[in-house]
């Protein structure tokens, strides 16, 4: 059994997975900064070190850190964004590195969820077996394959999200008081309320640390742009070409998807 050094262990996702280390009969030791077991001690007696602390300060810790942890240890971090912290941690450290993203929050259970890894140096094998065996669905792609992945899969749908919610407020409307909704626009309205839900430091870092997030944003600037000009010029062909265009790119949604959006739609 390995011992695991979790910096930032009392946190939500270190909880987490100290729970799921200790459950596979490992020995998890937590440190951060309030507690008695220093970062750098942990990180020197880990045979696997894991950074999950906000991403604003993943590089800092990396750099604190990083020549503590032994040269036969793997050293890994949890943040959801893959280039800059798998970079530090090559750099700052002499151990095997893989650059891990958890891609769920605490809310749910880790069965079947999925994991990336982006390896960068040695190996790693007990790590991901022991990812496995948690339940985990675990992918490897390189940490610049995750990010552009990642600006689309959270960067553009929490931009779209907030945009929503923040168009809401410009217009002074309360989402609280309407009683009369469409199932599709309470679906709509339960997924951007829980995304208002989460830590927004967690998202605010998200939107800045993700090297491709400014050409999402700029993509979506464009094709609002786009629409709002349409819209106002009362450009019915336009309009419909766009929806038209965006059906083929889409394709036609599956029948077992269809079915369990509308039922989570009747269900709202
Ligand atoms: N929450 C999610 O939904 C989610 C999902 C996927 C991935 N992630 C990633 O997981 C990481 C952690 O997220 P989280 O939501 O678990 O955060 P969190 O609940 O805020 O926990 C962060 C932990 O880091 C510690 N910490 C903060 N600054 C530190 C520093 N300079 N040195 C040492 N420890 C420090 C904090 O403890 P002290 O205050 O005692 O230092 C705290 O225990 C982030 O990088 C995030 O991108 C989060």
């Amino acid at each position: 059994m390995a011992k695991v050094a979790i910096i930032g262990g009392r946190g939500k996702m270190g909880r987490m997975f100290a729970r799921a280390f200790r459950k596979q009969g490992h020995t998890v030791l937590v440190a951060s900064r309030s507690t008695k077991l220093t970062p750098a001690q942990a990180a020197a007696k880990g045979d696997l070190v894991i950074i999950t602390v906000p991403i604003r300060d993943t590089v800092n810790v990396i750099k604190k850190i990083g020549k503590h942890v032994r040269k036969g240890a793997i050293l890994t971090d949890f943040t959801s964004v893959k280039v800059r912290p798998c970079k530090a941690m090559k750099k700052y450290s002499k151990a095997s590195v893989v650059g891990s993203h958890p891609v769920f929050g605490p809310s749910v259970g880790l069965k079947n969820q999925h994991f990336v890894l982006c390896p960068v140096r040695g190996s790693h094998a007990w790590y991901k077996q022991a990812l496995k065996k948690m339940g985990l669905r675990v992918s490897t792609m390189t940490p610049e394959a995750h990010d552009r992945h990642m600006a689309i899969v959270q960067c553009l749908s929490h931009l779209s999200n907030f945009s929503f919610a923040h168009a809401m407020k410009q217009l002074k409307y309360n989402p609280n008081k309407e009683v009369l909704t469409s199932p599709i626009y309470r679906v709509k309205l339960g997924i951007v309320r829980r995304a208002l839900d989460t830590d927004a430091d967690l998202y605010t870092d998200i939107e800045t640390e993700n090297p491709y997030a400014k050409q999402v944003a700029k993509a979506f600037k464009k094709a609002t742009d786009t629409l709002e000009q349409a819209i106002r010029e009362e450009d019915k062909k336009g309009i419909k070409r766009i929806i038209l265009q965006c059906q083929k790119h889409f394709g036609k949604l599956k029948q077992d998807m269809r079915e369990k959006i509308n039922r989570l739609a009747g269900f709202l």
